[in-house]
């Protein structure tokens, strides 16, 4: 009996290894545009997939880092400026996308580009501070998905959407997470209603890897400047003690699980373009795959337990 069962466990490993493995012919027709490409992950991965021979239009936040990645890569890669957040950048994107394609057809949207800050205890942020992260992270993959969503149906192609570990679990205020819990839904009603054009949808949760999103002084700097502008009463319930020990813990979490090498992420989404058979979601790096995807099927109260045994004390 066990030994039979042991027998269906591989052969169904097996089948799941040879599914995955299969990848896509012809990989240099197929145009892809990455959004957020002047660092981190949508720098390798434009870099990646133009090793790969594939055809790679690159948006870029910054004109610097546009020039930086044109200096990096072949002559296949093309890039242009964007910000996700502007409706008429992105209505221009769009255009251009359409003037180099012609006939020829967009294979795949990486909605890469995205922003960590302003984030901190919700209670010190503003309206504006939250709209400010989701404007970036949700509005924006949003916009772009729905310009370029003709394109993408006309040739059956692939949307990877970067959400993030913390779209399963929150462990901090501001808008970060919640952004990423809406790239979660927005993807999951996109992936069922594409499937019938035979659009693939996948989502990305990386853990914590050391980019230019959590640069570590960034974030101590605009804390500073959050809590200095934080309402007084505010600051007399938490305390000064409380803000440093926040600091702290976000320092110490930051050392302790982010990584530096970016492939475990990069190579989550390269096969979620040319895999014939891509994967829903991709949980990426060991702490997003032992810790916070096992941490987001728990109790909410073992959860909670877990994400604030160890929270600075308010002072008042
Ligand atoms: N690093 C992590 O631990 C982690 C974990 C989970 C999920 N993620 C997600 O991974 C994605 C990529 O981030 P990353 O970690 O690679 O950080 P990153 O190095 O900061 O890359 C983000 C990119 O997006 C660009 N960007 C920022 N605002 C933009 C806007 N309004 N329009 C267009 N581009 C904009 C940034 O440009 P500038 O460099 O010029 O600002 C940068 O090139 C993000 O969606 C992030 O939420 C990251």
């Amino acid at each position: 009996m066990w030994l039979h069962l042991l027998v269906l466990v591989v052969i169904i490993f097996l089948y799941r290894w040879y599914r995955y493995s299969l990848t896509l012919e012809n990989l240099s027709d197929k145009y892809v545009l990455i959004t957020g490409c002047d660092s981190g992950f949508g720098n390798q991965l434009a870099k990646r997939l133009d090793e790969l021979g594939m055809r790679v239009l690159a948006t870029c936040l910054t004109e610097q880092g546009a020039d930086n990645l044109k200096k990096e890569t072949s002559s296949r890669l093309q890039t242009v400026i964007l910000d996700i957040a502007n409706t008429s950048s992105v209505h221009s994107v769009a255009t251009w996308v359409s003037n180099i394609l012609g006939e020829k057809d967009l294979w795949g949207l990486v909605n890469n580009a995205g922003t960590g800050m302003p984030g901190a205890p919700n209670e010190w942020l503003s309206r504006e501070d939250f709209a400010k992260v989701l404007n970036v992270n949700l509005l924006g993959p949003i916009d772009v998905t729905l310009k370029l969503l003709p394109l993408l149906r006309k040739s059956k192609g692939r949307i990877v959407n970067v959400s993030s570990i913390v779209g399963r679990v929150t462990f901090c205020g501001g808008g970060y997470c919640i952004s990423k819990f809406g790239v979660e839904a927005f993807s999951d009603s996109l992936r069922r209603e594409m499937k019938p054009f035979g659009v693939k949808v996948s989502i990305i949760e990386p853990g914590y890897f050391r980019t230019g999103l959590n640069n570590m002084q960034n974030m101590k700097d605009t804390l500073k400047k959050i809590w200095r502008n934080v309402h007084p009463e505010i600051r007399y319930s938490y305390g000064e003690e409380y803000f440093h020990n926040y600091v702290s813990d976000l320092e110490r979490t930051f050392l302790s699980f982010s990584k530096e090498d970016l492939t475990p992420v990069t190579d989550c989404m390269v096969h979620a373009l040319t895999a014939v058979h891509p994967k829903t979601r991709y949980s990426a790096g060991w702490d997003a795959q032992l810790f916070y995807v096992p941490l987001s099927y728990v109790p909410t109260f073992l959860a909670d337990f877990l994400l604030t045994r160890a929270a600075p004390t308010p002072a008042h």
